[in-house]
C-alpha cells in the first residue's frame, strides 16, 4: 500500500472511530435519559401509592371529618352543608316542571313531564356552553344570559307541546357550587370552584339573583327549590330505588351528599325538631387529611390554581385536574431527559391536556399506541415519540387515574362508615365477634359524572377499591348505581315534590 493508501485507511479508521464514539455517546445519553424518566415514574408511583391500609386511613379520616363538620360550623374543612331537603320524591309526582342546571362549562335547561307511578313521561333538554367571559364577569350578566336562554327554551317548548297546567311555572335550580342554604329554595354562594370567579356573586342569594333576572326578562317562573347537583342525583336515585342513601358526582368537580339523621346534625339542633333527617351536602371536594398521598405535582397545581389550599380532594380526583397532573409529570420527564425531544412549549400551558385525552391515551388498545402518539403530537406538539416512551405516558395516566379512583372509593366508604353501612358498625356489621352472620342492609349509592360513567378504567379501579376496602362479605350489599342526568331531572323531581300544590300528597319524609 502506498502512502496515500495508508493515509486514506487511517482517515477512514479515524472517521469510523468518531462515528462509533458519537453513537456510543448517544446511546449512553439515551440510556441515562431513559433511566432518569423511569426514576420520575417510580417517584410518581411511590407518591401516589394507595395501599388498602392507606385507603382505610382515608375512610376513617373522612368519617371523623364528617362528624366534626356536623358538630360545629367551621369544625372541619368538610362543610357538611344543610340542604333543608327533608323529603325526597315518592314517585307519585305529576305535572310539568322545569329545571336549570348550572355547574360547569355548560348549562342546561330541562322540561320534565311527570306522570306519577315513578314515570317520567317526557324530558326535553337544551344544552348551552357558557361563554368563557361570563365565567368571570358579573352576576347580572351571567344570570341575564341564563334567564334569556331559559325564556327562549320555555317559549319554544310551549309552542310545540301543551303549556304547564299550573298558574305559575315551577323551576328546580341546580347550582353546583358551595352554597349556604337558608331554606330549600334559597341560599348564598360561599365560593366559586371549577374555574368560575364572579366576585360580586359571592355572599349573594343565587336563587334571588336568578329570580330577579327572570323578572327582568319577563318570564313568569318560580324557583321552587335550589339544590346542589349531588342532591338532584340523590333525588333521582331514590326515585328509582328507595335504598339509595347517598350520591356522588365525579365529573369536572367532585362532591357527595347523603341522608343524615336529624339528631346527628349537632350544629343545628332545635332547627330540625319536626323531621327525622335531612340531606347533607358534604362539599367533599374540600376534604383534607394527612393520609392523602400528595405529590409535588399536586402541590404545584394547587399553588398555581385560583383557589390555593382549597378543594384539595377535588384537585386529586376530578376531571378538571387529572389532565393537568399528567401534563406536569410529562413536563418534568421532558425536562429531565430528551426522550420527548426538545421541551415543547405546549407542556407549559396549564389545562392544555384535558382529562378526556388522558382517558383516550390510557385506554388506547392499538398495538402501536397510535392514539397516544396522535394526542402527544396534536395537543402537546411532541411528534415522533417512540413506542417505549408512549408506553411510559400510558403508565403516567394509569398512576394518576388509579389514585383518583381509589381515593373516591375511600371517600364513599367513609360516608358508609359514618352512617353505619360499611359492615363494621353496630347492627349493620357483616359478622358479629363470634363470627355468626348478621343481616346486612342493601345500600345504594347513586353515582354520576363523566369519570365514573364514561372512563372504564377509572370505574374499574374505583369498584375494585370498594371491594378491597369493604371486603368480600360486605361489598355485595353496596351497589353503585349510575344515574342519568340526576342534576337536571332530580331538580325537576324536587321542584315537584316541594311544589305547594303537591306537598301534602307527595311528602316522603326521610326515614333513616
Ligand atoms: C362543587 C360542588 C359540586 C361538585 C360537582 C364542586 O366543585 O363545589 O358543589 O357538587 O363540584 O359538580
Amino acid at each position: 500500500m502506498g502512502k496515500v493508501g495508508v493515509a486514506l485507511a487511517a482517515g477512514c479508521a479515524a472517521a469510523a472511530c468518531v462515528v462509533a464514539a458519537v453513537m456510543v455517546g448517544r446511546s449512553v445519553r439515551r440510556r441515562r435519559g431513559w433511566r432518569r424518566v423511569v426514576r420520575v415514574l417510580e417517584e410518581l408511583e411511590e407518591g401516589c401509592a394507595t395501599t388498602v391500609g392507606r385507603l382505610r386511613q382515608v375512610v376513617d379520616a373522612m368519617a371523623v371529618e364528617m362528624h366534626a363538620g356536623l358538630a360545629s360550623e367551621g369544625g372541619s374543612k368538610l362543610k357538611m352543608l344543610l340542604t333543608y331537603v327533608h323529603d325526597l320524591p315518592t314517585g307519585n309526582e305529576k305535572g310539568i316542571y322545569y329545571a336549570l342546571d348550572l355547574g360547569g362549562t355548560n348549562f342546561r335547561v330541562l322540561r320534565v313531564k311527570l306522570g306519577g307511578q315513578r314515570c317520567i313521561i317526557e324530558h326535553d333538554v337544551d344544552l348551552q356552553p357558557i361563554p368563557q367571559h361570563l365565567m368571570t364577569s358579573s352576576s347580572v350578566e351571567l344570570f341575564d344570559f341564563i334567564a334569556t336562554s331559559l325564556k327562549d327554551f320555555v317559549e319554544r317548548e310551549e309552542n310545540i307541546s301543551e303549556p304547564s297546567q299550573r298558574e305559575r311555572r315551577e323551576l328546580g335550580f341546580t347550582f353546583s357550587f358551595p352554597v349556604k342554604q337558608t331554606s330549600s329554595s334559597s341560599g348564598t354562594l360561599m365560593k366559586w370552584t371549577k374555574g368560575f370567579s364572579i366576585e360580586d356573586a359571592v355572599g349573594r342569594d343565587v336563587s334571588q339573583c336568578l329570580q330577579e333576572a327572570l323578572s327582568r326578562k319577563g318570564l313568569d317562573m318560580q324557583v321552587t327549590v335550589l339544590i346542589n347537583d349531588t342532591v338532584g342525583t340523590l333525588a333521582l336515585g331514590h326515585y328509582h330505588d328507595e335504598d339509595t342513601v347517598a350520591a356522588v358526582i365525579i365529573g369536572t368537580g367532585t362532591n357527595a351528599c347523603y341522608l343524615e339523621r336529624a339528631d346527628a346534625i349537632i350544629k343545628c339542633q332545635g332547627l330540625l325538631t319536626t323531621s327525622a333527617g335531612m340531606v347533607i351536602n358534604m362539599e367533599w371536594g374540600n376534604f383534607w387529611s394527612s393520609h392523602l398521598p400528595r405529590t409535588p405535582y399536586d402541590a404545584e397545581l394547587d399553588a398555581d390554581s385560583p383557589n390555593p389550599n382549597d378543594q384539595g380532594f377535588e384537585k386529586m380526583i376530578s376531571g378538571m385536574y387529572l389532565g393537568d397532573i399528567v401534563r406536569r409529570v410529562i413536563l418534568r420527564m421532558s425536562q429531565e431527559s430528551d426522550v420527548f425531544g426538545p421541551v415543547s412549549s405546549k407542556l407549559h400551558e396549564p389545562f392544555i391536556l384535558r382529562t378526556p385525552m388522558v382517558a383516550a391515551m390510557h385506554e388506547d388498545d392499538s398495538s402501536n399506541l397510535n392514539e397516544v402518539a396522535q394526542i402527544l403530537k396534536d395537543t402537546l406538539e411532541i411528534p415522533d415519540v417512540p413506542l417505549n416512551v408512549r408506553k411510559l405516558v400510558v403508565k403516567v395516566c394509569d398512576v394518576v387515574t388509579r389514585r383518583a379512583a381509589r381515593l373516591a372509593a375511600a371517600g364513599i366508604v367513609g360516608i358508609l362508615k359514618k352512617i353505619g353501612r360499611d359492615g363494621n358498625s353496630g347492627m349493620t356489621g357483616g359478622k358479629t365477634k363470634g363470627g355468626s352472620r348478621i343481616k346486612m342492609r342493601r345500600t345504594v349509592v347513586a353515582v354520576e359524572g363523566g369519570l365514573y360513567a364514561n372512563y372504564t378504567m377509572f370505574r374499574e379501579y374505583l369498584n375494585e377499591a370498594m371491594r378491597q376496602i369493604l371486603g368480600e362479605d360486605v361489598a355485595p350489599y353496596v351497589i353503585l348505581n349510575v344515574t342519568n342526568d340526576g342534576s337536571g331531572i332530580g331538580a325537576a323531581l324536587l321542584a315537584a315534590s316541594h311544589s305547594a300544590s303537591t306537598i301534602t300528597e307527595n311528602t316522603n319524609f326521610i326515614v333513616i
